[in-house]
């Protein structure tokens, strides 16, 4: 018996954004491992779709139509999900979207759109599921999706670094009010390096500023020829997570790298600066 199987077998999971990307390969491998998957994704479509699947494999699943950047719709989950199933085991506050343009050129809708889903998605989805987990009074965990991107900078990536250093900081909080009030919720923080997924496709990005669209198109290149396939990062991030480790890496050598990178920034308050080869790629 697997890890992920002893920890999660006959639970309940809900993981937002999982209509495609890391969510849905979360979903699946939950579904693989024996856990009752609530699939939630702003597109009904999507979300019914990897439903599907799961229960085409023998699994058991509910699609649910849930738009993260609402408060109220994550209410109105906890509490469906809660009255219907009486507990949850898992939650993966996993939707999030890339958005790539300078900082000053991102329209006001796009700035809010990467905020509300990005950060208060998460933040809401903790706040909207730990009391009903606290009220169920059975061992929990919570996942939020942080980033190798929480380590780092990235100009023309300014509004998605600043929510993924958000969500690794308020992570790191959420752990120790756990510790503080004695609860059995465990937090992990999971940090994809790059993972195949569409978060980079043209399309998601089509009303960002066209001055950067170029820039997407790089990273969505980077990501396609070298990105971790997307069933084994799954694998790796619920084994990981049931192992209640805080930090979930799917590629450890990205994170460290990034880290280390960080640490020699904050130690010698540098400037911010570029490395290298990603200066040439940019400006090329
Ligand atoms: N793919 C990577 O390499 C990578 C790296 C670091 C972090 N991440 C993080 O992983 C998470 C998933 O990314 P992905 O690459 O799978 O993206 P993706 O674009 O492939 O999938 C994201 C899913 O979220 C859904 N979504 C978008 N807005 C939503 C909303 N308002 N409410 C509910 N669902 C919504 C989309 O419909 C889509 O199904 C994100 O938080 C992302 O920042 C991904």
């Amino acid at each position: 018996m697997t890890i992920e199987q002893e920890k999660f077998s006959g639970g309940v999971a809900v993981i937002t954004g999982a209509g495609a990307g890391i969510g849905s390969g979360i979903a699946r491998r939950a579904g693989e491992v024996g856990m009752t998957v609530v699939v939630t994704d702003i597109s009904a479509e999507r979300a019914e779709q990897v439903a599907e699947e799961i229960r085409g494999a023998g699994g058991k699943a509910d699609a649910m139509t849930v738009d993260v950047s609402k408060p109220a719709e994550l209410d109105r989950l906890a509490n469906e999900v809660f009255e219907k199933y009486g507990s949850v085991r898992l939650l993966v506050n996993n939707a999030g979207i890339e958005t790539i343009g300078y900082a000053w050129e991102i329209p006001v809708e796009r700035w809010e759109a990467t905020l509300n889903i990005n950060i208060h998605g998460v933040i809401h989805g903790v706040r909207a599921f730990v009391p009903h987990m606290i009220k169920a009074g059975q061992e929990a965990w919570v996942a939020n999706l942080a980033s190798i991107g929480s380590f780092g900078i990235m100009p023309v990536q300014t509004a998605y670094m600043v929510t993924k250093h958000a969500v690794q900081s308020f992570s790191e909080c959420l752990y120790l009010e756990m510790e503080l009030a004695k609860l059995p919720i465990h937090v992990s923080s999971i940090i994809p390096g790059q993972v195949k997924t569409s978060i980079f496709d043209a399309d998601a990005g089509k009303d960002e500023p066209t001055s950067t669209a170029r820039h997407r198109q790089i990273m969505h290149d980077i990501m396609k020829a070298g990105g971790m396939d997307l069933a084994a990062a799954s694998q790796v991030i619920l084994e990981q997570v049931a192992q209640n480790k805080f930090w979930v890496s799917t590629q450890p050598e990205m994170t460290e790298a990034l880290i280390e990178g960080r640490i020699a920034f904050l130690r010698d308050q540098a400037p911010p600066s570029l490395h290298e080869s990603a200066r040439q790629l940019l400006e090329a």
